[in-house]
């Protein structure tokens, strides 16, 4: 018998609380039909691997689209949290050859490798230029590589910077511009309540890239440059940034921001812990629920820039790709096509916080925390479309964490960051 959705992801949640496990699970199950060959008897299964789902959000979306489309199941199989590591284990299951997963919900910086590598089926055919531009630019931009499109999104990201409304207004000041002028509040508003200044995601993972990126671009700096052959991390801008952050641990972030992703910095923002923090867009509607004790007294902005430099958001965001390799291919454009839909877009957005990417959600909402994204994510910079971007980041990531854990100065470690990303940038 056929098994719900909600039924397959409570059995899967608990069998593939470890994805690692669970990839070595599927690698290992007896394939009841080879690639390529759709089985005619029974219903077609769906499989994925995605972020865990812990509102519920995607769980509802996919209950919807299967009771529309009786004969299709959905199988989302929980994996880390990290997208880097989600990353590997889709890699792990392409390379291994097998058909594995039929679609895969990827973020933005994935596509240009996996595109390269041919394991997405190329989607821009698949509806005329006037559908694809229902989408916000910068969520297609990050679905499409060398002018093919291979995603359709479904959240939109960037950077922003959360602050408490209530003791900003209080103390009379307005949201800082600068980072400097982000530096000066922190410590002005964190010492007489007991807080902590500013939180952020610091740990050795792609937030940080994303993080320091916002920082850099903000004092006038580059990482790679967008024909990806120069290296930016040697410039003083590069330098004066990193500092920014290595001064703000244990000064005005806590000690264990070098180890906080997205959830933990917004677990303490949202308890009521830090004056600013630097987050994605879906912080905004969870820290203004009914049972939030943040409720009302948030205000977001977009990241300050220093003198020169420019305010920038990471352009981040997940879509829905489908792998080349799946028999199942009509079957997975049909959810492709329903994860398109207004009403997902608001039960993505209402029940996990997940930005929607259709232009028509933004323009037809009468909700002014809606129109606050929308403003900020109109300018959002993409990190480098590169097919190395995985080892480009996981370079900088290492040198970043150096730097912040104080293993190596900040020179030591941009020098070495940028040493090595130029080889891999000049290897043939
Ligand atoms: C968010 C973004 C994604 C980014 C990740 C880093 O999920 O949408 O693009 O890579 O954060 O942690």
């Amino acid at each position: 018998m056929q098994t719900t959705f909600s039924e397959n992801w409570r059995q899967r949640r608990v069998a593939w609380q470890n994805a690692g496990l669970g990839l070595l699970t599927l690698l290992l199950l007896p394939s009841c039909h080879p690639a390529g060959t759709p089985d005619p008897a029974g219903p077609t299964t769906l499989r994925l691997l995605v972020e865990a789902d812990a509102t519920g959000g995607w769980a509802e979306v996919f209950e919807g689209f299967e009771r529309e489309n009786p004969g299709i199941t959905v199988q989302a199989i929980e994996g880390p949290a990290a997208t880097n590591t989600r990353e590997d284990l889709y890699v792990t299951a392409f390379l291994s050859g097998g058909q594995i997963y039929d679609l895969v919900m990827a973020d933005t910086v994935w596509i240009p490798k996996f595109a390269v590598a041919g394991w997405l089926a190329d989607l821009t055919d698949k509806w005329s230029e006037e559908q694809w531009s229902r989408f916000l630019p910068g969520a297609l931009e990050g679905s499409t590589f060398r002018g093919r499109i291979y995603r359709v999104p479904t959240q939109m990201d960037g950077g922003m910077l959360y602050y408490r409304r209530d003791l900003l207004e209080k103390a009379g000041e307005s949201p800082p511009r600068s980072f400097d002028e982000l530096r000066r509040l922190a410590w002005k508003l964190q010492s007489p309540s007991r807080l902590w200044g500013y939180v952020w995601q610091g740990r050795q993972y792609e937030g940080l890239v994303c993080n320091y990126l916002e920082v850099l671009r903000g004092y006038g700096g580059f990482w790679i440059s967008n024909d990806g052959k120069t290296v930016g991390l040697d410039q003083p801008a590069a330098r004066a940034s990193l500092q920014f952050l290595v001064d703000t641990v244990g000064t005005i972030s806590p000690g264990g921001v070098t180890t906080y992703s997205e959830e933990e910095s917004r677990q303490l923002f949202q308890s009521g812990q830090a004056v600013f923090l630097r987050n994605w867009p879906y912080v905004y509607p969870l820290a203004n629920r009914p049972d939030s004790p943040m409720r009302g007294k948030v205000g977001v902005v977009p990241l300050p820039a220093q003198p020169g430099g420019q305010s920038s958001a990471t352009l981040g965001g997940w879509g829905l790709a489908i792998a080349q390799n799946s028999p199942h291919q009509e079957a997975a454009w049909k959810l492709l096509e329903y994860c398109a839909r207004i009403p997902v877009a608001e039960t993505l957005y209402r029940r996990a916080g997940l930005n929607p990417t259709l232009k028509e959600f933004y323009e037809s909402s009468p909700d002014p925390m809606v129109r606050d994204l929308h403003r900020i994510l109109r300018h959002t910079s993409p990190r480098p479309m590169v097919p190395q971007y995985a080892q480009a980041s996981d370079i900088l990531q290492r040198y970043l964490s150096s730097a912040l854990t104080r293993r190596l100065t900040v020179p030591e470690a941009l020098d070495g960051a940028t040493r090595e990303t130029r080889l891999l940038l000049h290897r043939p």
